[in-house]
């Protein structure tokens, strides 16, 4: 059964949720794909836990949540005030969700978030080029690749470059929603 991707909405991240998250992380792939070179194979809890724990007002560990508060996606928004940029990272829909349009409303959650609430500037990201999925969706959300980085990760034997994307404050098209109560 589908749900409405437009009703999704962005929370922080439950501790709750850390098992939900690794169930979703099954394979090194899966974990370069979606958190880049900073967290280890093989996977463990607590290392999701330490992550958790980094979460504050300028670095937001968020849960997408669809209809009925099912959590459907993850995402991160490493905010830098004084230059009025935000990083996104950790950027997922969980499996059992994907391909019903969520990866389009939890990014347009989250660009609402930097944009709309906190009135940045610049949002930045990475995405390793072979993840086309993911680039078409930031390309149809409006960011640029700005560059691309070699041979970032090793996975399984293979060299993953990542292309480096952008997207400033006057290029976001995304009509403006009202703030929720
Ligand atoms: C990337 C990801 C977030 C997308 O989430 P999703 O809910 O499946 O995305 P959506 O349903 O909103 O959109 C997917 C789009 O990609 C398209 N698509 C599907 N498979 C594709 C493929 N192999 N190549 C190119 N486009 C593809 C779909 O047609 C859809 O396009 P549309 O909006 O024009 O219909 C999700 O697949 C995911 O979590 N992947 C694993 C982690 C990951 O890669 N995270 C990104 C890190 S940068």
């Amino acid at each position: 059964m589908s749900t409405s991707a437009s009703t999704l909405t962005m929370r922080p991240f439950d501790r709750a949720e850390i098992p939900l998250l690794h169930a979703a992380l099954t394979t090194h792939a899966d974990l370069v794909l979606w958190s880049g070179t900073q967290l280890h194979w093989p996977l463990t809890q607590d290392q999701l836990r330490s992550y958790v724990d980094n979460a504050n007002v300028d670095h937001m560990i968020l849960s997408a949540v669809a209809d009925h508060d099912t959590v459907v996606g993850h995402a991160s928004v490493r905010v830098t005030p004084a230059h009025r940029s935000a990083r996104i990272g950790r950027v997922l829909v969980y499996p059992d969700h994907r391909g019903r349009g969520y990866g389009a409303a939890l990014m347009t959650a989250v660009l609402d978030i930097i944009f709309g609430q906190r009135g940045l500037h610049r949002a930045s990201l990475g995405v390793f080029q072979h993840n086309a999925r993911a680039l078409g969706l930031y390309e149809r959300l409006g960011f640029t690749r700005e560059g691309v980085l070699r041979d970032v990760a090793l996975v399984d034997g293979e060299w993953w470059p990542l292309v480096e994307m952008g997207l400033l404050e006057t290029e976001y098209q995304q009509p403006r929603v009202d703030p929720r109560p």
